[in-house]
């Protein structure tokens, strides 16, 4: 083929390349490497010493980064408050137990003296995230970094997207699906319940008043039933049980022997025996004393659902302040339009004409005579 031809040919596809390298999401590991290369270093200072007198928040901050995740993607909608014309996802009901928002306000307060506007929000809570499992005695997870924080946030996303504590398998499954996450994924990530707590209401029908009859749960372990009613009396709104019934604050294995044996605490925890693959993986892990697997798989799901409609390549923002929009940048000013040429009116320019036409005439004049 002539060159010329075959450049032509070459080069009509740079465009098409540029706009799939441009949608294409990058979250990639170091993003800050070289433009704030402290950024990890001091969020996990902060984690160390808010877990230090305040090691409840472990959980929380995990949680958060799912939630997070799972409703329009890893871009931090979750922090934003509400405003008067718009509900947040913070106050939609599924989200109104979760915690640790002032943590984030913290650690980006930091980053925001150590390197200003480069941090988003998204990768403050998916490291606070990583260093919580971490700090948990859980592996120490390579997440990438390098997302960008949405602008906007609508409680009513949160239901269509967030499955409740009383979600059966099937429709685990399906929302999970909708991120391209699998039946082992679900299994996995749900290991994350091997720390951390809930309120009794987010499972007190279990035992109290399941099916609505007034019964207690028979998937949940006679002895753990006697435990967990003097934990959470009817109608308690205050009280929080650990969801691992073996150990809450280790991260280890103990969530799927506790499965196991029919001490899981939730009703989206136990549907977790009703799926072949998820039954086969909670058999698995509750049988092995090594945590080796379970981290390992631990580690690829959850960066797998960290890159959930992450926002990169100047998509969003960095947010200045975690909970609200950055401002609207000033309008860029119009020019202001062309003056005018000043058209003369048809009596001027008749006059004119004239003036002109009398001027050459007396010029010829001049030049016969002189
Ligand atoms: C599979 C679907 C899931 C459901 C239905 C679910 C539901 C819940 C519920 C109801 C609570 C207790 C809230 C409360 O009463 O205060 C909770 C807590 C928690 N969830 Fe999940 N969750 C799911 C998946 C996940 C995933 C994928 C993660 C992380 C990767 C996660 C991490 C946590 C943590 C760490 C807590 C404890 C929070 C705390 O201590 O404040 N969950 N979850």
């Amino acid at each position: 083929m002539d060159s010329k031809i075959l450049m032509t040919v070459l080069l009509s596809f740079v465009p098409v390349l540029l706009l799939l390298s441009s949608t294409e999401a990058h979250v990639e590991y170091g993003a800050y490497n070289t433009t704030c290369p402290q950024a990890e270093k001091v969020v996990y200072e902060e984690m160390v010493n808010i877990l230090a007198t305040s090691p409840d928040l472990a959980g929380a901050l995990l949680r958060l980064h799912y939630v997070d995740c799972f409703v329009r993607g890893c871009e931090a909608s979750i922090l934003l408050n509400s405003t008067s014309n718009n509900k947040a996802e913070k106050d939609a009901e599924l989200n109104k137990d979760v915690r640790g928002y002032e943590v984030i306000d913290r650690i980006k307060a930091k980053l925001e003296v150590a390197c200003p506007g480069i941090v988003s929000c998204a990768d403050i809570i998916a490291l606070a995230a990583r260093d919580s499992i971490r700090l948990s005695n859980g592996p120490n997870i390579p997440i990438g970094t390098g997302r960008r924080d949405g602008n906007g946030s609508s409680a009513s996303d949160v239901p269509l997207n967030l499955p409740s504590a009383s979600a059966n398998i099937t429709l685990l499954l399906s929302l999970f699906a909708q991120y391209n996450l699998t039946a082992k994924d679900l299994v996995v990530l749900s290991g994350a319940h091997t720390i951390g707590k809930a309120h009794c209401y987010s499972f007190s029908d279990r035992l109290y008043n399941y099916n609505g009859n007034g019964s207690s749960d028979p998937r949940l372990d006679a002895n753990y039933q006697t435990v967990l009613k003097q934990q959470c009396i009817p109608n308690d709104v205050t009280s929080l049980v650990g969801l691992d019934a073996n150990n809450a604050t280790a991260f280890d294995l103990g969530y799927y022997s506790g499965l196991s044996q029919k001490k899981g605490l939730l009703t989206s925890d136990v549907a977790l025996l009703d799926d072949a693959t998820t039954n086969a993986y909670v058999l698995l892990q509750a049988n092995k004393t090594s945590t080796d697997q379970f981290f390992a798989d631990f580690a690829t799901s959850l960066m797998l659902m960290g890159k959930i409609g992450a926002l990169t390549h100047g998509k969003g923002e960095i947010r200045k302040q975690c909970s609200v929009l950055n401002p609207a940048p000033p309008p860029t000013p119009t020019p202001s339009p062309a003056p005018k040429p000043i058209s003369a009116s048809p009596e001027m320019r008749s006059a004119f004409s004239s003036v002109l036409s009398a001027c050459l005439v007396l010029s010829y004049f001049f030049i016969q005579f002189y």
